[in-house]
């Protein structure tokens, strides 16, 4: 993959997937706009890109669930180096896990702004400099967003909304050769699925470390590489697709019948005349 000439913007782009993301574009060339909250290390991760790649790097400190500061990162940019190739819009939070009987209305908002707001200011802004180049986006969904996430409701369909806003601008955008593809990453090792340092509870994490083929959560280098594929040239006809990353995680299902009530799995009785039913309990010589 090269890079080179390419200017992209990483959200999010200070920790996590993000920052994996912005290194390997960075490690192939690219000029990197690093972006993230005020508490993210935006200037540290610049200096160890120019450090370790020797490519141009800058860092912005921007809400961008805030229009003008979504607005002003596209400014900045454009300003700085002229054009902009690459959206990685990947900025979201999980910031509560809880079922929604008893989510907060604050946490509601927070993830509002950062997960829906931001992808879509951001996204507005940066259309008319995208077609100037033919550019790309690369957004952040989830999993959860195609599957679903216990007690993080808010979370899954704050995702399926990122999935079906950049199917549809896929289809606007493509005629103007932009492309428009989302990354689903399963369970990534990152602060969002560390009991220890996130919002997950330990049995979540737990759930999440073992519902992949390979027992263990993906690398924000695995997931970056994927995201680089899909911003580069090599990926030309590719668009308007739902990736997902996630060591079959999509395909398994945890063990969450065992937190069933007891009457909930006691089988219901049959009514109808079924001669061909096989019986529940019935297992096949096998025990
Ligand atoms: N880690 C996973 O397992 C996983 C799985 C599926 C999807 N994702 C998605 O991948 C993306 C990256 O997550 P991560 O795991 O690297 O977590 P992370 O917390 O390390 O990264 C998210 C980054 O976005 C920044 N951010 C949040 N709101 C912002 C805003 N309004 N403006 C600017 N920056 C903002 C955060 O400060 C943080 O640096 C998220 O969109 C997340 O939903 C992660």
């Amino acid at each position: 993959m090269d890079f080179k000439n390419k200017i992209a913007i990483v959200t999010g782009g200070a920790t996590g997937i993000g920052e994996a993301v912005a290194k390997k574009l960075a490690s192939q060339g690219a000029t990197v706009v690093v972006v993230g909250l005020a508490d993210d290390p935006v200037a540290e991760v610049v200096k160890e890109i120019q450090e370790d790649y020797g490519t141009e790097a800058f860092g912005l400190t921007k809400n961008i669930g805030h229009k003008n500061e979504a607005e002003e990162t596209i400014k900045a940019t454009i300003e700085k180096y002229g054009k902009l190739d690459i959206l990685i819009s990947n900025a979201g939070i999980m910031p509560e896990f809880n079922p929604v009987a008893d989510f907060s209305d604050e946490k509601f908002d927070f993830l509002l702004e950062a997960n829906i707001r931001s992808m879509f200011y951001i996204t507005r802004a940066a259309i008319p400099e995208l077609r100037k180049t033919q550019g790309c986006i690369v957004a952040s969904g989830s999993v959860a967003g195609l599957k679903g996430l216990p007690e993080s409701a808010s979370y899954a369909g704050s995702k399926a909304w990122i999935h079906g806003f950049m199917k549809s601008l896929a289809v606007e955008e493509g005629p103007n050769g932009v492309r428009v593809n989302v990354v689903c990453p399963g369970p990534i090792n990152t602060e969002m699925t560390q009991a220890e340092v996130g919002a997950v509870p330990e049995d979540a994490e737990t759930m999440m470390r073992t519902t992949t083929v390979f027992g263990r959560r993906g690398t924000t280098e695995e997931a970056a590489n994927f995201y680089a594929f899909l911003a580069s040239d090599e990926a030309s006809f590719i668009t308007g697709g739902l990736h997902v990353v996630d060591g079959a995680n999509l395909l398994l299902s945890g063990p969450t019948g065992k937190q069933a009530k007891e009457n909930l799995k006691q089988y219901p009785k049959v009514k109808l005349n079924l001669k061909h039913e096989v019986e529940p309990e019935r297992t096949y010589g096998v025990s």
